[in-house]
């Protein structure tokens, strides 16, 4: 018997990476996980057969966040899904689909940052106010954040004031939410192996670099990310609320000692 049996899962950007990983992980629990994606069905289908294959249960559900009406569709499939399978209500909300802005504030363009807002805060704050009504008491809401709020990189400054407004949601939403023993999370992953980072990931001295700096001495895969949100989702998870979570393997904490 898995600690997440009977509960439902809406994970979004479950199609690939961390959000795919987090969907295996709450799925192997016993959720009924939603998979959304946006542009990657195939992958999205992915997900979701390899959680049948697993022995779990989940349905994929798309939505091109930044598109008009993205949110109404989003719930529309996500409402199907759950009578198709017998089920309803909502008890754990991954805000986890994003996309990076590679851009130092000299290159940066008025689109670009419309495109990372609308993808990375404004679509999470109206997916959170429509999941609302259907969370249940105890229902746990994880927002993925990023340790670029922590480490400072002048070339992704779009991206890191989006991840930052992401974060800031969740000791007000804690408190608001709270009463109903709901806990609202920001996960902050260091550099995770994806597709959002394969460009560099690849490079053997970015790779070496990045590990130099690391406590943990490697780089994350997407189920070290999806644990910590396993934690946060499953009932060990219920004192925390209202925080945000470093998950980079301590990546510049400070001079590493030689050695
Ligand atoms: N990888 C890292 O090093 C890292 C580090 C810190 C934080 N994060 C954060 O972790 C989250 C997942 O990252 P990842 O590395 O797994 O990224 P990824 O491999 O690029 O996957 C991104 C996911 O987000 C979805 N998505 C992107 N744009 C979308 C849109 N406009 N509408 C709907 N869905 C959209 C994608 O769905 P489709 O493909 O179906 O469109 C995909 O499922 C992101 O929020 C990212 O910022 C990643």
């Amino acid at each position: 018997m898995g600690e997440l049996d009977g509960r439902t899962a809406l994970v979004t950007g479950g199609s690939r990476g961390i959000g795919r990983a987090v969907a295996l992980r709450l799925a192997a629990e016993g959720a009924l996980v939603a998979v959304h994606y946006g542009g990657s069905q195939e992958a999205a289908e992915e997900t979701v057969a390899l959680i049948a294959k697993g022995g779990g249960r989940a349905f994929a559900v798309q939505a091109g966040f930044g598109e008009s009406g993205a949110v109404d569709r989003l719930f529309e499939q996500f409402a199907a899904g759950l009578a198709d399978h017998g089920a309803d209500g909502l008890d754990i909300l991954v805000n986890n689909a994003g996309v990076h802005s590679v851009s130092s504030i000299a290159q940066l363009t008025e689109e670009e940052l419309d495109r990372v807002l609308a993808v990375n805060v404004r679509t999470p704050i109206f997916v959170i106010q429509r999941a609302l009504p259907l969370l249940r008491d105890g229902g746990r809401i994880i927002n993925m954040g990023s340790a670029a709020t922590r480490i400072a990189n002048h070339l992704q400054i779009g991206y890191t004031v989006s991840k930052a407004a992401l974060a800031a949601l969740g000791p007000s939403l804690a408190n608001e939410l709270g009463r109903r023993r709901i806990t609202v999370n920001t996960v902050e992953p260091g550099v995770v192996l994806t597709d959002m980072t394969a460009g560099w990931t690849g490079v053997p001295e970015a790779m070496a670099g990045l590990e130099s700096i690391t406590a943990l001495g490697r780089i994350g895969e997407p189920e070290d990310v999806a644990d910590v949100v396993g934690f946060l989702a499953g009932p060990q998870g219920r004192w925390v609320t209202g925080q945000t979570i470093d998950v980079s393997g301590g990546t510049y904490l400070g001079p590493i000692p030689a050695g």
